[in-house]
């Protein structure tokens, strides 16, 4: 196994758009790396450079100790697993596990036993001598897989492997991936829309917007110190809330909302002096509104949607939409106005004009 060295790292198309603006991050020895960003945002882009699918336009990639960037594709001993599973639809199962190999020239013996091994850890044993088209979806990605798996490479990369499963197919081979990476020690990269497969995934996570890296950190890490607007929003569902307004210091904090309302804030942890009177976005995540006995503010329940386990209440305080995840019981009723408390030591608080985090 070996690590991946990004170092300004660029994509300039042809047509002059930048696809990544200079990505600088090591992913280290057996890591598991996510790139996480909305479509379009240049994830593929940067894997492609990394497999050599992709001419890199400016910066330094290294695999290992040595400079890739113009090493061929097949030199650079990476596997990569595509969204369309590209299985050869003639072959059995075993021939589409065995064909890099034979491509690559290895003898028989090697071939059979890499396939025999393959199929045991992805348990297609029983499945080897199906077409592709006698298959389940699941099935499919695990060929696909496993094709990767018995290059036996420095480095996986894997771009959105599981997107054309359905959800909870999805999660069972998500669980499955992880449990590969554990067993096999190997560097992953792996690249997904799906802020809950990163999240779950991911032992860090590269949040890109627009070819630009947003912030890398462990998931928990971007869950609770987010360092911009775009990763407050873009990690957690339901998303964060954000409201535009002021803090203000009287008897205690309260957020004036540019509607006039203002909404008394619990406690003052966290907050400084300086914040005060600055055009501010302040975020709340949906578990932190709490609800109340009295004080506070009380928004007017919209929608309620209850999960089971949880409690979805889409709320609206004058012209803002609100959302608060609480824990089943009575439920709220529509049109009933509904106690919440706002923690001052919850309040994520980025600049209005930036959406950078104030206490980053
Ligand atoms: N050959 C090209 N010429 C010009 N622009 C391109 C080219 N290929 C991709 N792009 C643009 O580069 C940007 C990044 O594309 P990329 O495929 O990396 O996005 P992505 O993050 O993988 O999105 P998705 O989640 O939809 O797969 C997009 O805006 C895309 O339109
Ligand atoms: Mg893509």
């Amino acid at each position: 196994m070996a690590r991946v060295d990004l170092d300004e790292v660029r994509k300039v198309y042809p047509n002059g758009y930048v696809g990544v603006a200079g990505a600088t991050f090591e992913v280290a020895d057996g890591e598991l790396l996510v790139l996480v960003g909305p479509s379009g945002c240049g994830k593929s882009t940067l894997l492609r450079m990394i497999a050599g699918l992709e001419s890199i336009s400016g910066g330094t990639l290294r695999i290992g100790d040595r400079v890739v960037n113009d090493v061929a594709p097949k030199d650079r001993d990476i596997a990569m697993v595509f969204q369309s599973y590209a299985l050869y639809p003639h072959m059995s199962v075993a021939e589409n596990l065995a064909f890099g190999l034979k491509l690559r020239g290895h003898d028989r013996g090697t071939i059979e036993a890499r396939v025999r091994e393959a199929a045991a850890t992805l348990e297609l044993d029983q499945l080897l001598d199906r077409k592709p088209g006698q298959l389940s979806g699941g099935q499919r990605q695990r060929v696909a897989l496993g094709r990767a798996l018995v290059r036996n490479p420095q480095v996986f990369l894997l771009d959105e492997p599981l997107s054309n499963l359905d959800a909870k197919l999805r999660m069972s081979m998500r669980v499955e991936i992880a449990r590969l990476h554990r067993q096999l020690g190997a560097t992953m990269i792996y690249v997904t829309h799906d802020q809950i497969e990163a999240m779950t995934l991911g032992q860090r996570i590269v949040v890109l917007d627009r070819g630009e890296i947003q912030q890398i950190d462990t998931p928990m890490a971007l869950y609770e110190r987010p360092a911009n607007l775009f990763v407050a929003t873009f990690l957690g569902s339901p998303a964060m809330n954000v409201l535009r307004g002021r803090l203000a210091r009287e008897d205690g904090w309260a957020l004036a909302l540019d509607d006039g309302t203002r909404l008394p804030l619990a406690g003052e942890a966290g907050l400084r002096e300086d914040w005060a009177g600055r055009e501010l976005d302040v975020g709340i995540r949906p578990e932190h509104l709490q609800r109340a006995e009295a004080g506070g503010f009380a928004p007017t329940v919209e929608v309620v949607e209850p999960v089971g386990n949880e409690v979805f209440v889409n709320l609206r305080q004058g012209a803002h939409p609100l959302i608060a995840r609480l824990p089943p019981g009575e439920l709220p009723q529509p049109g009933a106005a509904l106690p919440l408390r706002l923690d001052a030591a919850h309040l994520h608080v980025f600049d209005a004009g930036t959406g950078l985090r104030l206490d980053a």
